[in-house]
């Protein structure tokens, strides 16, 4: 599975120790625009990984995935965020969250003909 680790956030400042000034330095510091959103749809799923899947971390982490990940591989996903890192998902948002994420970033033809 492809691992994406960004670092774009952390900016790296350098302080200046001045012996013979007391004068205050004001630095800006220029984030990169949070850009990643996830895609829209109609399905239920959709609603919920927006409310849910924004909490910890941006929407790359989605998008970066491979793009052939099927419904069982998504749902495995989503449900590792609630086991391993506490994400607050009950049984049927983990569900309509993987329903949503393989029909439109992974093999929607994987989504159970019942799901869909
Ligand atoms: C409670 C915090 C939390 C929430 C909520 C959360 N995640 Fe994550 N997610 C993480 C952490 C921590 C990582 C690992 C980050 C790393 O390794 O750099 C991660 C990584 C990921 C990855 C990268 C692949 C991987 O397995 O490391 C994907 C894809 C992902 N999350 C999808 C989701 C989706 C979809 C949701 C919504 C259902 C979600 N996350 C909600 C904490 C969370």
């Amino acid at each position: 599975m492809q691992h994406i680790i960004r670092v774009g956030c952390l900016a790296v400042v350098s302080c200046f120790a001045s012996w013979s000034s007391v004068d205050a330095v004001t630095k800006t510091i220029a984030l990169p625009p949070e850009t990643a959103q996830l895609k829209p749809s109609d399905l239920p799923g959709y609603t919920i990984a927006r409310a849910k899947c924004a909490i910890c971390h941006s929407a790359d982490y989605i998008q970066y995935q491979p793009p052939q990940m099927t419904q069982s591989q998504w749902t495995a996903e989503v449900q590792k965020m609630q086991r391993s890192y506490g994400a607050p998902l009950d049984a049927d948002e983990i569900k309509l969250i993987g329903i949503y994420l393989a029909t439109v970033y992974g093999d929607a033809a994987s989504v159970s003909a019942a799901d869909r």
